[in-house]
């Protein structure tokens, strides 16, 4: 399915984005990777198989006008067969601790970034009509908890831009797909913005405890290669979440306020 695939992949220096890399890479995709970082993102390039079918975007998906403007300079037209909106940052902080500008900018990053780098692609996909957009939401996109309220409010609003975008192209040959991961080992939580925007900057037991990045891509690949609308990635509780949300969200409710 993606052997000769073009594939735009953005967080691509670390986590769930860095494994999705190198099992596209072995697949025979050959991937765009974004991410802030070129010396990072070009030590990754350099370690992918068919490492000379890849190459770099360094962008900075807080701004997103400013990053599509240099991406469509960058990419000057050319075919992309799958965008993978996958960059993130997560949050830990209570609402009254939180700084506006915190919300803003989980909202650059984890929302408008997802729309701008869409709209980017999208014409051309319309016009050949064929493409995959891929939004990696997360369970925090269904259920709100405790400290995730500016990431929840991206999360829960990027999929229901990805919805609105499946509804809108369904008869035009594109595939739409939301990845919702539920607690998974990565940088996360360290990297997770705190009420003053400062980086939270050590592991939490949750994501400690998730599966691991490579098994979320894997899960998340296949969903991708199903061309799936929606699939929830994780073990346990954070799997099963979204489904008891659905069913029995007075208990969610009860949990989510005790955890
Ligand atoms: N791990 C989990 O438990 C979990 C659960 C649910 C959803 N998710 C979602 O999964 C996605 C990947 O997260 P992860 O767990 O792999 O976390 P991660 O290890 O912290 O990776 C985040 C990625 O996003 C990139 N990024 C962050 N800010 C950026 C910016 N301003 N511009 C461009 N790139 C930026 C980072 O690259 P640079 O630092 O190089 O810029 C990095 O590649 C995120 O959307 C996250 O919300 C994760």
């Amino acid at each position: 399915m993606f052997q000769g695939k073009k594939v735009w992949l953005t967080g691509a220096s670390s986590g769930i984005g860095l494994a999705l890399a190198r099992q596209l890479a072995e697949a025979g995709a050959q991937l765009i990777l974004t991410s802030r970082r070129p010396e990072v993102l070009e030590e990754v390039r350099r370690s992918l198989a068919n490492r000379d079918d890849h190459r770099v975007l360094p962008l900075d998906l807080a701004h997103p006008e400013q990053a599509a403007e240099t991406a469509r300079k960058a990419l000057d037209g050319e075919v992309i067969d799958i965008l993978i909106n996958n960059a993130g940052v997560s949050q830990r902080s209570r609402v009254i601790d939180t700084d506006l500008a915190v919300y803003r900018q989980l909202m650059e990053i984890d929302y408008f970034a997802v729309v701008a780098l869409t709209k980017l692609v999208l014409p051309g996909m319309l016009e050949r009509r064929s493409g995959q957009i891929v939004t990696v939401s997360s369970v925090a996109g269904k259920v709100g908890t405790k400290l995730r309220s500016g990431y929840a409010g991206a999360k829960f609003s990027v999929l229901g831009f990805m919805d609105c975008l499946r509804a809108e192209t369904a008869d035009q040959g594109i595939i739409v797909t939301s990845v919702l991961p539920g607690f998974i080992n990565t940088q996360v939580a360290h990297n997770s913005l705190t009420g003053d925007g400062t980086a939270l900057g050590h592991e939490d037991p949750d994501n400690a405890g998730g599966i691991s990045p490579e098994q979320c891509a894997l899960i998340s690949l296949k969903a991708i290669a199903d061309g799936k609308a929606e699939v929830v990635v994780g073990s346990g509780l954070s799997k099963l979440a979204p489904f008891l949300q659905r069913f029995a969200p007075g208990l969610v409710r009860r949990m989510v306020a005790k955890r």
